[in-house]
């Protein structure tokens, strides 16, 4: 079956290409390229041994998404991992995330809602709790005013998903909402690419080990939580990647329980960031240079999933511990820098 991967050269794109094909789909990426690299189609050939079908183009762009779905007439599922993912630049940009993450999904939705038959998985986020009063988090947990533009696009998108299903007879979707992923492929042919100084903590420590920053800055360590620093979810990339193939394929097999389904995907374990300090200066032996710094605006101080709902219907459960990821962060790291 013929699956088209948006976003599918980015970071957790390019892990679940790799998923997909292994599992037996037929994969179709689109990427526009805006942050990531061409070169990340080469990793996922060679790890694959094959070389995916490519479309470089912008989902914005309507006329070019109509074009995609004329050309690839087969494609009956859609992942839709494209969208623009920085919380700060939401909020200085707000239009370019309401414009990206929101309009070029309403094109592809316009695309396959007209199918007789077709489905989609669309990347959400945990950020759509905000601080979640109960942990851990279950997918009943409220669902709390957006602290920034880009949160509200995952609400908002998730909404026009729910609303959209309703209403066309041939498509079943399911949202998943990632906690933070982290990681990368074990053979370091795939990794994160993140473009500037890095905003998210495991890419900011990888990058200070190897020499490209001075310091981390923690920010924050007087949280109510037991060693005052935050406390966050972190999921290898590679059991994400596999979560969505557990979700589409259950989609394909008419197994869902309801047209428009949601899931949390974390390990369900909770890590501070001191917790994820020491388990890096463990996993790569060396001390990872460190100060405390004052809060970080915006910061919820902790959140972890209750798996339960996606290890019981999609039978899918998180492999890889905190030091398996991180491990592999390390090596990716290593790889890109070449400093072994
Ligand atoms: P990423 O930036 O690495 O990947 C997104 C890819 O989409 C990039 O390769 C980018 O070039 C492409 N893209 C963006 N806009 C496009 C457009 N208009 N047309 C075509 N391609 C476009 O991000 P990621 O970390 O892999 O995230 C994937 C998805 O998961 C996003 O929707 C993100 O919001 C969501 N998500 C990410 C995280 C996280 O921490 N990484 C957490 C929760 C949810
Ligand atoms: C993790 C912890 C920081 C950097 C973000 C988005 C969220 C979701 C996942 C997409 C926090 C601390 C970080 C640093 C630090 N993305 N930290 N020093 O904030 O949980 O979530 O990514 O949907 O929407 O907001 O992830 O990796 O930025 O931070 O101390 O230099 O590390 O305070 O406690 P976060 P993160």
């Amino acid at each position: 079956m013929k699956i088209l991967v948006t976003g599918g050269l980015g970071y957790i794109g390019s892990h679940t290409v790799v998923a997909l094909s292994e599992a037996g789909y037929e994969v179709v990426i689109v990427d526009n390229l805006s942050n990531t690299r061409i070169e990340v189609l080469d990793g996922i050939e060679s790890i694959i041994g094959r070389r995916p079908t490519f479309y470089e183009l912008d989902l914005r762009n309507e006329l070019q998404v109509v074009e995609l779905f004329d050309k690839e007439p087969s494609i009956e599922g859609v992942i839709h991992f494209a969208a623009s993912k920085a919380v700060g630049e939401s909020v200085e940009n707000p239009l370019l995330y309401y414009e990206n993450n929101l309009s070029a999904f309403i094109y592809l939705l316009k695309q396959l809602a007209v199918k007789p038959k077709s489905h989609l998985i669309f990347s959400s986020s945990c950020t759509v709790y905000g601080q979640a009063d109960v942990m851990p988090i279950t997918e009943k947990a409220p669902i709390k005013v957006a602290e920034s533009p880009y949160g509200n696009t995952k609400q908002i998108g998730e909404e026009i998903l729910k609303d959209t299903v309703k209403v066309s007879s041939g498509l079943s979707a399911i949202a998943l909402r990632y906690f933070n992923p982290i990681g990368a492929h074990a053979s370091a042919k795939i990794g994160e690419l993140p473009l500037g100084v890095p905003q998210n903590l495991v890419p900011f420590i990888t990058q200070t080990a190897a020499g490209l920053r001075k310091e981390l800055a923690v920010f924050g360590d007087d949280y109510p939580t037991p060693d005052g620093t935050c406390i966050r979810d972190y999921i290898h990339v590679v059991d994400l990647a596999e979560a969505h193939v557990a979700a589409l394929t259950r989609l394909v097999k008419g197994a869902s329980s309801s047209d428009y389904e949601v899931f949390n995907l974390g390990t369900g374990k909770g890590s501070s960031v001191l917790e994820v300090i020491e388990s890096f200066e463990k996993v790569s032996g060396s001390k990872l240079p460190y100060r405390i710094a004052g809060r970080r605006e915006g910061d919820v101080i902790q959140a972890f999933a209750d798996t339960e709902k996606a290890n019981r219907v999609l039978g899918w459960k998180s492999k890889y511990s905190l030091d398996d990821a991180l491990a592999s962060a390390w090596a990716w790291e290593r790889k890109l820098r070449n400093l072994d």
